[in-house]
């Protein structure tokens, strides 16, 4: 194990040099990643730089990590970007804010236990179902898959069916498929963008028509649950029935519209890259990958994946969590203070941002030895820093889906080990694209084939 030195409290860390105008925009812009590294290699674990005139402490110390999303949260908000989504998101928990956040946890987070989630298992295995006649057609044709777009439809489907159960048709998975990612694209041009603009641009105008589409398709959901009366083991049947501990609740139908939209957009990126960047790495380690299908293998034989064959996946375990240290794909955790407050004796002022860089936390070599390193072992041994991992945030605003998110991604990688060997002619793509998620440089294509 490696010991975190002690960092010494700060009180002007120094940072790169930045335009007086655009701050670091112009670097951010063209490599985000590669000049988040190199100043963390020049200046530390914290370190300012600035967007346009707002400062904001980059913050990838565990210590520090923890001090704005645990300690000292109290002092902070979620950060301008995701202000930005409000219009999208409403009062879904990730964007909310205060009371209101506080209320609408309370009452959905018993749906997302661990317990609760197990019976969605047969729902996560159906929904690979597609999908795995996909590969299976590939196979067969020798055709190549676009592993990224295949996980991105897995793992909306998903979502979509723990949320709605059997409540959604073919024709309404259709709707949700045509017009999410339309939606996702325009919102992150939006918190990328420095002004905003509500112009009636024909990108706003089609951004607006999904919103409509996806509002009115879940309404009409909402709509006939209320009427049919029953709760329903999906997660809008245990939303409709929450009541908080004093037998208050439950949601309204406008906030039931803005959770459900909230976990789309929260509960599918997310799954997908951390997928498709697993099947990347167990691509360029054909010898993991084959350890992690031989061990799919000999505890499912034919069977269908059950949520408490998780615990008996130890290796393949081990292969998501390096994924997710690798490649989380929430890599920053922008937070905006809103009273004076120190963040390892680094003085903010209210307004100020302090961002979480989850990325260069998961890499540094303080922590993780060979830390660019794809090497699932390091979970199966040794002890590991507290903070050091945080792929779900930490403190009150943790990840409310991360079971869900682990259960999904075991479920669906060992059904696709089970029946196949996807690899990546080349080694696919080295670069990252670091939007609101983090994204594989360019698309992962791969050549299945049966496993033998
Ligand atoms: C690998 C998959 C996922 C990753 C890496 C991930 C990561 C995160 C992180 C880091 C946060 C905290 C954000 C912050 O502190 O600013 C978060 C929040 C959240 N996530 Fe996830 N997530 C994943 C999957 C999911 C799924 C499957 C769902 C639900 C269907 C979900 C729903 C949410 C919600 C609602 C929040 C806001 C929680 C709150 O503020 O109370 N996520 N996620």
């Amino acid at each position: 194990m490696t010991v975190p030195l002690p960092l010494p409290d700060l009180q002007r860390p120094e940072g790169p040099r930045g335009h007086p105008l655009l701050g670091h925009l112009p670097q951010l812009r063209q490599d985000a990643l590669g000049f988040l590294r190199h100043s963390r290699a020049a200046y530390g674990d914290v370190f300012p730089i600035r967007f346009g005139r707002q400062e904001v402490l980059v913050v990838a110390d565990p210590a520090a990590a923890r001090e704005v999303l645990v300690t000292k949260a109290a002092s902070f908000r979620k950060g301008r970007g995701i202000q930005k989504m409000e219009p999208f998101l409403g009062t879904g928990l990730l964007a909310a804010e205060g009371e209101v956040w506080r209320g609408h946890r309370r009452l959905m987070q018993p749906s997302f236990h661990r317990s609760a989630l197990e019976g969605m298992a047969g729902d996560i295995v159906a929904s690979a179902e597609p999908m795995l006649r996909e590969l299976a057609r590939a196979a067969q044709s020798g055709a190549e898959v676009d592993v990224g777009s295949e996980m991105l439809r897995v793992a909306l489907r998903a979502v979509a069916t723990v949320l709605f159960g059997t409540a959604l048709r073919d024709e309404d998975l259709a709707v949700v498929e045509r017009e999410l990612p339309p939606l996702l694209t325009s919102t992150a041009n939006r918190i990328r963008s420095l002004v905003d603009w509500d112009l009636p641009t024909p990108a706003r105008q089609r951004e607006k028509a999904s919103q409509q589409a996806l509002d009115q398709l879940i309404h009409r959901i909402i709509r006939e649950r209320r009427t049919a009366g029953a709760g329903g083991h999906d997660l809008l049947g245990m939303l409709i029935a929450a009541r908080d501990e004093e037998g208050r609740g439950g949601l309204s139908d406008a906030e039931l519209r803005d959770e459900a939209m909230t976990l789309f957009l929260a509960g599918h990126e997310t799954t997908a890259t951390l997928l498709t960047f697993l099947f990347l790495e167990l691509s360029r380690h054909p010898e993991v990958r084959t350890r992690a299908a031989a061990e799919v293998q000999e505890m499912l034989e034919d069977r269908a994946p059950t949520a408490a064959d998780m615990r008996r996946l130890p290796f393949l375990n081990a292969c998501i969590q390096e994924a997710l240290r690798l490649y989380p794909p929430a890599w920053l955790l922008p937070r905006q203070a809103t009273q004076p407050v120190t963040v390892r004796g680094v003085p903010l002022a209210a307004g100020q941002g302090a961002s979480v860089n989850v990325f260069l936390l998961h890499r540094n070599a303080r922590f993780w030895p060979r830390p660019d390193a794809f090497l699932p072992e390091r979970w199966l041994t040794g002890e590991r820093v507290p903070d050091a991992f945080m792929p779900f945030g930490a403190g009150a605003r943790m990840c409310i889906g991360n079971h869900l998110a682990i259960m999904e991604a075991t479920l669906i990688s060992a059904l696709v080990l089970r029946g196949f060997t996807l690899d990546v002619p080349g080694g696919g793509p080295t670069g990252l694209v670091a939007g609101v998620t983090l994204k594989p440089g360019a698309p992962v294509w791969a050549r299945v084939s049966p496993t033998a």
